[in-house]
Order: C-alpha cells, then structure tokens, then sequence
C-alpha cells in the first residue's frame, strides 16, 4: 500500500501513543516510527516505560493515540488482529506453556496459518534452520530447557506466526552474555533478511552494534532519536537517562 504523496509508509508508525495503570502515567504521549526493513532499538532506565511502550503498540494494555501499520491506521484492533497483520511482540519472561513440548510450543505460533500444511512446515524449517537446538530438542518440555534455549524458543514461536514486526522485550534478559550476543545476532541475520525490528534492550552496546536507530526513553516519554552511530558511549547516554 503506498500513501496518497506516493511514497512508501512506515513499517509502523506511532503518534502520541499513551497510556497508564491507575493513576501513574506510565507513558505519556510517544511518537515513534520503524520503516520497513529497519532495527530500531529502545532504550532506557528501569521503569521509563518500555514495557509499557511495547504492550500499548500490541494492544496487550488499553493506551490512546494512533497507530499505524504500512499506512492503516490499525489503533481500533485488538492483539489478535495485529497478530494477524503480522505485528508479534516476544513478551519479557517468554510466556511458554511450561508443560508443553517445544514442537508444541512452536505449532501454537503458527495457529493463525490455519490447515495450511505446507506453509507450516516451511516456518518450522526456517526456525530450525535458525535455532538448531530446537529441534534436537523438540520432544523436550519448554520449562525444562535453558535460560537461553528458552529465549530461542521465544523467538522461535513468534517467527512461526510470520511476523512483519517484530517486537521484542529485553531478549537478553538474565542471560550469559554469550547466550544472550547469539539470539542478538540472529535478530541481526533476521533483519539484513527483510524483517523490521523494535528491540527493547538494556545491554546498550549490544543493541547498538545491530540498530540502525534508536530511542531512549525516561519517566514515559520519548527524549532522545538518534542514529544508532551517534551514540558512542553510555557516558553519552546518561545524558538522556537523567535529563
Ligand atoms: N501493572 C502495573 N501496575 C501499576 N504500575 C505499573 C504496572 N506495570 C508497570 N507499572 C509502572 O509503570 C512504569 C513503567 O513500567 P515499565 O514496566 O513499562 O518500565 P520499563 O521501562 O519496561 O522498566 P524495566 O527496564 O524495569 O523493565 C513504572 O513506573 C512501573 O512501576
Ligand atoms: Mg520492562
């Protein structure tokens, strides 16, 4: 769908985007944008908001302001419609079905694809070919696997549903830092394939080396937008951490 100026639209696109829980106003109006094709990254300190950011986006928590996806203005769907639109977020603390198998976990990723057999199967080959260890462990129960295997599980469920945008929160997160470089990079190899990217994330350097762009944000709003290059230091991003 291309916009009625005859350029291409934004991957997403984010216009004062708010929300709260009670009376805390967790995110104050947001603008933010993520154009096909790119890795953008978030970052902040604790509790500036990205979570919220990012269930707002997947209408996992009620928000105001508008959304739009290549154009649609997509802020009247609910979490499902936007899974089938191709938005998926990997939520913080992976939400698999513990007692599940990883096969299991990953066949509900793709629920949205229907009877369509093959189509199933060319995801599973794609996430396995990404995450080999899934499938050598395929049969295993998801809670019984690793940290790390656990957030490649993650990751993997979410390709499954044949995401256009995929959102994810702090995939490192309580990960050694190997583990945790390994799903950054295949994040990477994600995008250089055509994917877009919106990547919560407190490791700053790692999320810098893949972002093209980058958003810091603090007690709710949006107070920096920078090339990913531009950002040199934390030294640098303190700045913006405690403006
Ligand atoms: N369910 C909730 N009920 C009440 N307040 C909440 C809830 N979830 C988050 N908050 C508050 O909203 C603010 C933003 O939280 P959020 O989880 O979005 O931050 P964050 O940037 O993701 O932080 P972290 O880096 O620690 O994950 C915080 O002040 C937090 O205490
Ligand atoms: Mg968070």
């Amino acid at each position: 769908m291309t916009s009625t100026s005859g350029t291409t639209p934004h991957l997403i696109e984010v216009d004062g985007l708010s929300a709260s829980y009670g009376r805390v106003a967790a995110l104050k109006p947001v603008d933010l944008r993520v154009e096909e094709g790119e890795f953008v990254t978030i970052l902040g300190p604790n509790g500036a908001g990205k979570t919220t950011l990012l269930r707002a986006i997947s209408r996992l928590i009620a928000c105001n302001g508008q959304v739009k996806f290549k154009g649609q203005d997509i802020s009247k769907l609910n979490t499902h419609q936007l899974a089938k639109l191709g938005i998926i977020m990997v939520q913080e603390g992976r939400g698999l079905f513990g007692e599940m198998s990883v096969y299991e976990n990953l066949l509900l990723g793709a629920y949205g694809v229907g009877n369509q057999r093959d189509e199933v199967e060319r995801r599973f080959t794609q996430v396995f070919t990404l995450f080999p260890r899934l499938r050598e462990r395929s049969s295993q129960a998801a809670s019984s696997m690793s940290g790390g295997e656990q957030q490649m599980l993650a990751v993997g469920r979410a390709l499954m549903a044949g995401p256009k945008l995929l959102m994810l929160d702090e995939p490192s997160l309580g990960l050694a830092p190997k583990v945790a470089a390994g799903i950054l990079d295949t994040l990477g190899e994600l995008n250089r394939n055509g994917l877009g990217i919106l990547l919560v994330e407190q490791k700053a350097p790692l999320a810098l080396k893949l972002a093209r762009r980058v958003y810091v944000l603090s007690s709710g709003s949006v107070r920096a937008e920078l090339p990913a290059q531009e950002i040199k230091s934390h030294h640098d991003l303190a700045k913006f951490y405690f403006h």
